[in-house]
């Protein structure tokens, strides 16, 4: 993990491998963000003419590297885009300083330590630009065995290192953020919080990436509850026979088919002067193959990020219990395999769900709606002030929003706009989405209750209805379809990297300071 400090060193004094600047894009080329002050003198003040003549345009994340000028302790320079210049008075934007500094950490994968001098107009502006560091410093290299990746000399023909050990690269090891105020206690704060809320991000990518080999239900149960001692957390684990024995039909229909069982865990976190109560519920498919109605190749290479919802949950709750919240978390885990078998769930099963109320499985790759509906009622039996759903759980999802977007559906206009706001004040894009009552009639089944599947045009937005049966009469619900942003297909932007994303933890951490400050509901 990357370390973060706060230091009063000048940019020209930091002994490290580079000091990173800010470029903007204005009017008339680049221009070059305050915070780089020292480095621009020592250029007799022509720090952007120079930039300009290395093609620099200030573009957002872009990466422009130039050797640092004569009396500076580190030998490099690296100018990163801000995007447009804000309006004069106007500061960079949160999520502009984010952005900036993950691409930067990115671009020094394999250095030691960096001096980040950003433009800071205050706390907060040094905890945007610390999280964008950290998680742009991510990297997933587990399961590298060579000492470098194949562009190394030492690469022999067939592909294969000489060497053997870890990846070369691993990120950048130390981040100190230039121009911060080491002994103001809101900077502190600020970036103290920064570095909770990315560690538990990425280790919520670092589940997401792990390969589904070694992270079954059970193994996932078993980092959670190594955490939750760590954190002071409770955590409770419902193994196969403790679901048998409460009825947990939808998460023991969707794990049948696998050999590793299904898992339910429960995480709480509790402070003693709380006032309110918010549950998280988390998918948590540890691989979707989509069971009898298999997945076709060409869709299931990346399904072991069909956890990504209860990997969010999981890092939200122990975020909450980190920074010490006045607020009561409680975070459910659905965990289960989805495999075909002899044993597995058939399309034409009837499913006795928690809640008693029947299923008929049409589809078993309509999976996540069948583990979570469990959840959201064993959640909603503590009569939560609010519960708030994150899900990989449908392609139409992706097709209507896109890779960068989650959507929002709720039973409460209200909480749907606060759900929304929450994610873009942490820079999460999402857009709200409705849950139209005429959808509900297509999940209508001439055996049982209701069926897993309905219309399959808005397809994300029935799946919202079917959750919505499951949640507790008068509770407040928000469902986050995190399908499209939850996993990065393309190459690295900003501070998100390729493969598990980490997203909507942001949003879940900021619903509960909201929560905890009596802001929301
Ligand atoms: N895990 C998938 C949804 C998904 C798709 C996640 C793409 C990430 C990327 C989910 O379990 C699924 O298979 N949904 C089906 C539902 C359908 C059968 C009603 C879908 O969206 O096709
Ligand atoms: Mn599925
Ligand atoms: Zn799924």
């Amino acid at each position: 993990m990357t370390a973060l400090t706060l230091s009063t060193s000048g940019a020209s004094a930091l002994r490290g491998d580079a000091i990173v600047i800010g470029v903007a894009k204005g009017a008339k080329g680049p221009v070059v963000a305050a915070g780089a002050e020292a480095v621009d003198q020592a250029y007799d003040g022509r720090l952007a003419g120079v930039l300009e003549t290395l093609g620099a345009s200030g573009a957002e994340g872009e990466v422009t590297k130039l050797p640092a000028p004569a009396g500076f302790k580190a030998p490099l320079v690296l100018a990163v885009g801000l995007g447009a210049e804000p309006a004069k008075d106007a500061g960079y934007s949160g999520e502009a300083l984010r952005r900036a500094a993950g691409a930067a950490a990115r671009a020094l994968s394999g250095s030691r330590k960096a001096g980040f001098a950003l433009p800071l107009s205050g706390a907060a502006d040094a905890g945007a630009v610390a999280e964008g560091a950290l998680l742009g410093a991510y990297a997933f290299d587990a399961y590298k065995t060579n000492a470098k990746d194949a562009k190394d000399a030492d690469t022999k023909p067939n592909g294969k290192n000489a060497k053997s050990g870890k990846n070369g690269k691993g990120p950048l090891a130390e981040v100190a953020l230039l121009g911060g105020k080491p002994r103001d206690k809101a900077y502190k704060a600020a970036v103290e919080r920064a570095a909770a809320v990315a560690e538990e991000l990425n280790r919520a990518r670092d589940l997401i990436n792990t390969p589904p080999n070694d992270l079954d239900p059970e193994a996932f149960a078993a980092v959670a509850s190594a955490a939750g001692k760590e954190h002071g957390i409770k955590v409770q684990v419902l193994d196969e026979k403790a679901l048998t024995k409460g009825g947990y039909g939808g998460i023991l229909g969707v794990g049948a088919g696998s050999a590793a069982a299904p898992r339910l865990v429960k995480l709480s976190y509790t402070h003693p002067k709380a006032a309110k109560h918010l549950a998280f519920v988390g998918k948590g498919i540890t691989y979707d193959s989509g069971g009898i109605s298999l997945k076709p190749a060409g869709h299931n290479e990346t399904m072991k990020c069909d956890m990504s919802g209860a990997a969010a949950v999981f890092a939200a709750v122990v975020a909450a219990a980190r920074l010490g919240l006045k607020v009561n978390v409680t975070g459910w885990l659905a965990l289960a395999e989805n495999m075909p078998s002899g044993s597995a769930t058939r399309p034409g099963d009837v499913l006795r769900m928690y809640s008693g109320k029947t299923v008929e499985v049409l589809n078993t790759d309509a999976e996540g709606r069948l583990v979570l509906a469990d959840a959201l009622w064993a959640a909603s039996q503590e009569k939560p002030d609010a519960i708030v759903d994150v899900a990989t759980l449908t392609g139409a999802m992706v097709l209507a929003l896109g890779n960068r977007t989650f959507g929002v559906m709720a039973n409460d206009d209200a909480f749907r706009s606060a759900v929304v706001d929450a994610a873009e004040a942490v820079g999460e894009e999402s857009w709200p989405m409705p849950l139209p009552e005429h959808l509900r009639k297509g999940m209508d089944s001439p055996t049982a209750d209701i069926a897993n599947m309905g219309e399959r045009m808005g397809g994300g937005l029935v799946a919202g209805l079917f959750l919505r049966e499951f949640v507790g009469e008068g509770i407040t619900w928000a469902h986050l379809d995190i399908a499209g942003p939850a996993f990065n297909e393309g190459g690295p932007f900003g501070y998100t990297p390729k493969g598990g994303t980490g997203s909507s933890v942001r949003t879940l951490v900021r619903l509960a300071e909201l929560t905890a400050s009596g802001d929301l509901g």
